[in-house]
């Protein structure tokens, strides 16, 4: 077998090694809630829809659909299939690989790439985390019972203009990330995740009845699935490229974490899309809950970040048991943030260890309270500062706080360019024969994959990135 000539053990054999017992379906399905637990995340539920809102709609999430079935899933599987075949953590699988294939080690820049993303991802994602859980208190209290639109949205800006109080939900948010990844205590939390998330779906689907009996649901059915190109601008369609690696965890080598644990006889083609699949259904429904709120309050589509907050709580403040939903809610949306912000924290912490011989605690402890200190400039730059542009001379960053550069940077250019690495070293680097023992497709499909992977998906994120530099 291949990963055992590096002549250690590794996490994939040891995986194979207990499957005898469990058998097989409980390792795939160990897969499938960790890449789950973090794709699934913030991303779906407070970003798809409020980017949806701010570039008009159908065309847009016609594009992002489109990005996420022929860029973002033929990325997942070379993600997963680099991770199984090193059977390391990506920096070593990568350079395993490299090397074994007698190439140059400069691949540990996907590492790097990742490492670098992360860092900067996890500083703004915790305080958003962090509005999460303000607002379990919100519902929970009754805050929101019998509300109006105005009412709701004074809740909203008076958080925003908080920034103490953002930073104690940012501190609270980021300490239980931490204390996962520190304690490296995953496998309790995905197993619990196995009947949050389900959960987290049933509230959505909770919200969507709402909305369908008292919103303007016709309108937002058409407001999201009727394109109308001329709503959509280049940078849109970079924002809709931007955030399929997002949303899917691509560009980061996480998903190439996880395949290194995925056992060598599990379909990597049907397990990616199993997660994508699951991934936009989580998205779509939260659109579909937020949009006929948003119409029948006469809120505004594109009012940003915002979105969610100035919508759900109206709902859950009009429907019978509202508070109680509200609450469950935002609950369930702590964990589903959650998961997916240790998947970001991991990457730098194994990163620490590994390449600076840290131990686990100190690593969290150093990584941690960098991005903690980092999500302050996020927390300021939504009140203090946010009339503060520091690149605001380039057209492309007009009117961009801290927090949206961060947001842009991160999603719509070191993502991509992760995943354009990846792309190229399934595509190029490695052997034929290697990838097309590690995905074991039939061989049409594998073509098609192939052919995606080493001519589509490059030219499509260069050509989506020249066109918005020009
Ligand atoms: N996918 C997560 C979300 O949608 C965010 C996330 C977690 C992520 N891990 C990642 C994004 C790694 C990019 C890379 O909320």
């Amino acid at each position: 077998m291949s990963v055992s000539d590096s002549g250690s053990a590794t996490y994939s054999e040891a995986l194979e090694g207990s499957n005898a017992k469990r058998g097989l379906w409980s390792s795939r399905l160990a897969f499938i809630l960790a890449a789950t637990g973090s794709a699934v995340g913030l991303g779906n539920i407070w970003k798809f829809p409020y980017i949806t809102g701010e570039n008009g709609g159908g065309a847009f999430v016609l594009v992002y659909l489109l990005c996420i079935a022929a860029v973002g899933l033929p990325i997942m599987m070379a993600e997963v299939l680099i991770g199984r075949r090193g059977g390391h953590s990506p920096v070593n699988s990568l350079r395993l690989i490299a090397e074994r294939d007698r190439l140059k080690p400069a691949w540990r820049m996907v590492g790097a790439v990742g490492v670098l993303a992360g860092f900067l991802i996890l500083s703004f994602y915790s305080v958003i985390g962090g509005w999460a859980v303000s607002y379990v208190g919100t519902a929970a209290s009754g805050q929101l019972v019998g509300q109006s639109a105005e009412a709701v949205g004074a809740i909203f800006s008076n958080l925003l203009g908080d920034p103490m109080t953002l930073l104690l939900w940012h501190t609270v948010f980021m300490a239980l990330v931490m204390l996962v990844v520190a304690k490296g205590v995953r496998a309790g939390l995905e197993r619990a995740v196995s009947i949050l998330m389900p959960g987290l779906f049933v509230l959505l689907l909770i919200a969507v009845g709402y909305a369908m009996t008292s919103g303007e649901f016709g309108r937002a059915v058409s407001f999201l699935f009727q394109p109308d190109f001329s709503k959509l601008s280049t940078s849109g369609i970079l924002v809709a490229l931007g955030h399929a690696f997002f949303t899917l965890s691509l560009g980061m080598a996480v998903m190439m974490a996880y395949g290194s644990y995925l056992p060598k006889n599990v379909s990597i083609a049907k397990t990616s899309i199993a997660v994508s699949v699951i991934d936009t259904g989580v998205a779509l429904l939260a659109g579909l809950a937020i949009f006929p709120i948003v119409f029948a309050n006469g809120l505004e589509p594109g009012a940003g970040p915002g979105l969610i907050f100035q919508t759900l709580p109206l709902a859950f403040g009009q429907m019978p048991m509202g508070s109680l939903f509200g609450t469950l809610f935002f609950v369930l949306l702590i964990f589903a943030a959650w998961t997916s912000g240790i998947s970001l924290l991991e990457p730098i912490v194994e990163w620490l260890e590994e390449r600076k011989g840290l131990n686990r605690t100190a690593s969290t402890l150093g990584a941690g309270v960098v991005c903690w200190a980092l999500g302050i400039a996020s927390i300021l730059s939504l009140n203090l500062w946010s009339d503060f542009a520091p690149l605001g001379s380039i057209a492309m960053f007009e009117g961009k706080t801290i927090f949206d550069l961060l947001d842009f940077f991160t999603a719509n250019i070191l993502l991509p360019l992760g995943g354009l690495l990846v792309a190229v070293f399934a595509g190029w680097v490695m052997s034929r024969e290697a990838v097309e023992k590690e995905l074991a497709l039939s061989g049409p499909m594998f073509r098609l994959w192939y052919l995606t992977i080493r001519y589509f998906t490059p030219v499509a994120v260069a050509a989506v990135f020249i066109y918005n530099l020009m």
